[in-house]
């Protein structure tokens, strides 16, 4: 049976390979089209948070995009932060994929929110160190929604006025511009070349939006001004603009490798998040399909990025937080500041009820363990196997933002270990004890390691299973 289908998708690239294809793919369809003479069926990986964010995505990421043919962002904007290293280099992306600084053809799909202006500060940031975005590395769902300074003014005005409910968003427009979206009133990249005909959709918009502002005491829309402001950046949006689906699509007939990178983490998931306190979009690797065009299965190896401790940037439960010295110091030897904001990380403990919820909702494959170095030197290192209510046990997070700011965490204690993780590259490397605590954080989240990330350093990583070889 196997064998059948590997000699139909060879047929298939093969015929793929005769048309004429779009300059956005690169040519070099001979390495996939071997790997598809040799019977070895590609398959794509997909990186999401398996915590709040900030788990350490970029390292990793920049690794599998290193080997991917395409790297797809599927939603969030740019309140994502991811920091890499390549060389001497440091680059901070929000909104690109990480596959750009290397030159890997990069898409961002049609379940992004869009901010053009952001796109084109963060371009030229990168061209100021070399990286040239260019329409041939980069590609843009015309179906994304936009971004607009009034979606960034909502936010805010929302923010400061909400009192005990402020959700400490990164006050970029995510949540108001989602909102637009679900609402049928967006104006999306495919308007940037229709600005003459966007008067009803104006309408729409400004009904919604003026009223809201005149709750604030905002003046309206000044919808001269916005138009103008489109039209300005118009230029430069357009010429990445395209039929994302398509050329995922036609990729995916050429056994290409895709990678799909996902921002925040699954507890920021609108739905599987810890409600309110969540970003306004899908962050679980189910997403993938529906933010690019691709179907649902599209995500191949899930792998899941969780901290060997635990930070969360923003309000909201965070049950094993250790707002005293403990917390202080994972913070100091963690570097726990956000990429985007600036903000300091709160920090603690690994919840173990935690990324196993996300492992299960997410459908992770294997985990990549980072920072584990934050935990040398410890004495004795915490997890959290169960909560507690008064009396009542629970091996879930309870879905009530109430119950979820009483649960009490119930904790394993393990011996620290002595000596460094620090740049292990093998498990000969790490102390006996290190590797105990990375195998009980297995068995508690039910999901096996895939990988360990010892420091920012590339090759300081322990690789268990490669996700590529699925
Ligand atoms: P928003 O996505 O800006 O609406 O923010 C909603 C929540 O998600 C806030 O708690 C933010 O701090 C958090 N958040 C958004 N993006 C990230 C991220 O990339 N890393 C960590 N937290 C994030």
């Amino acid at each position: 049976m196997e064998y059948a289908g590997e000699q139909r998708l060879f047929r298939f690239a093969n015929k793929l390979h005769g048309w004429t294809h779009r300059a956005f793919l690169p040519r070099s369809g001979a390495a996939a089209l071997s790997r598809a003479k040799q019977g070895l069926l590609v398959g794509n990986v997909t990186v999401i948070g398996a915590q709040w964010g900030d788990e350490g995505k970029g390292k990793i990421v920049d690794w599998l995009a290193s080997r991917a043919d395409m790297v797809v962002r599927f939603q969030g904007g740019h309140n994502a932060g991811h920091t890499l290293v390549v060389g001497d280099q440091t680059y901070k992306l929000s909104l690109l994929p990480s596959g750009i600084v290397r030159g890997t053809p990069s898409v961002i799909g049609n379940g992004v929110v869009l901010d053009p202006w952001a796109l084109k500060a963060e371009v030229e940031r990168l061209s100021e160190q070399g990286v040239e975005v260019t329409p041939q590395v980069l590609r843009i769902a015309e179906t994304c929604p936009l971004i607009l300074p009034i979606h960034r003014d909502l936010d805010g005005l929302r923010e400061d006025a909400s009192g005990a409910g402020k959700i400490g968003t990164t006050r970029r427009g995510i949540g108001p511009a989602y909102e637009d979206k679900v609402g049928r009133r967006a104006i999306r990249v495919c308007d940037l070349a229709h600005l003459g005909e966007l008067g009803p959709l104006l309408d729409r918009l400004c009904a919604h939006h003026d009223a809201l502002r005149a709750g604030f005491r905002e003046p309206p829309v000044d919808r001269d001004r916005l138009l103008h402001d489109l039209a300005e950046i118009a230029d430069f949006v357009l010429p990445f603009a395209g039929p994302v689906w398509r050329d995922l699509d036609e990729a995916r007939g050429r056994g290409r490798r895709i990678l799909f990178e996902g921002a925040q983490g699954v507890l920021l998931d609108v739905d599987h998040g810890t409600y309110p306190f969540v970003t306004s979009s899908n962050t679980v690797a189910g997403t993938t399909g529906s933010g690019s065009g691709m179907g649902p299965g599209a995500a191949g190896f899930v792998l899941g990025i969780a901290k060997a401790y635990t930070t969360r940037v923003g309000s909201g439960p965070f049950p094993t937080e250790q707002d005293n010295d403990i917390g202080q110091k994972l913070g100091e030897r963690g570097h726990e500041f956000g990429t985007v904001t600036g903000r300091k990380r709160r920090c603690g403990w690994f919840d173990a009820v935690l990324v196993r919820q996300a492992v299960a909702v997410s459908g992770v494959t294997g985990v990549a363990l980072t920072k584990l170095d934050v935990l040398d030197g410890f004495e004795t290192v915490k997890i959290c196997i169960g909560y507690r209510i008064g009396g009542e046990r629970f091996d879930y997070l309870p879905p009530h933002a109430a119950d979820q700011m009483r649960v009490e965490p119930v904790y394993e204690e393990i011996e620290g270990w002595p000596g460094s993780t620090r740049g292990a590259r093998s498990w000969a490397d790490l102390p006996a004890r290190a590797i105990k605590y990375v195998r009980r954080v297995e068995e508690l989240i039910r999901c096996p390691v895939a990988l360990v990330s010892t420091s920012p350093e590339r090759d300081d990583t322990i690789l268990v299973r490669d996700p590529f070889a699925g």
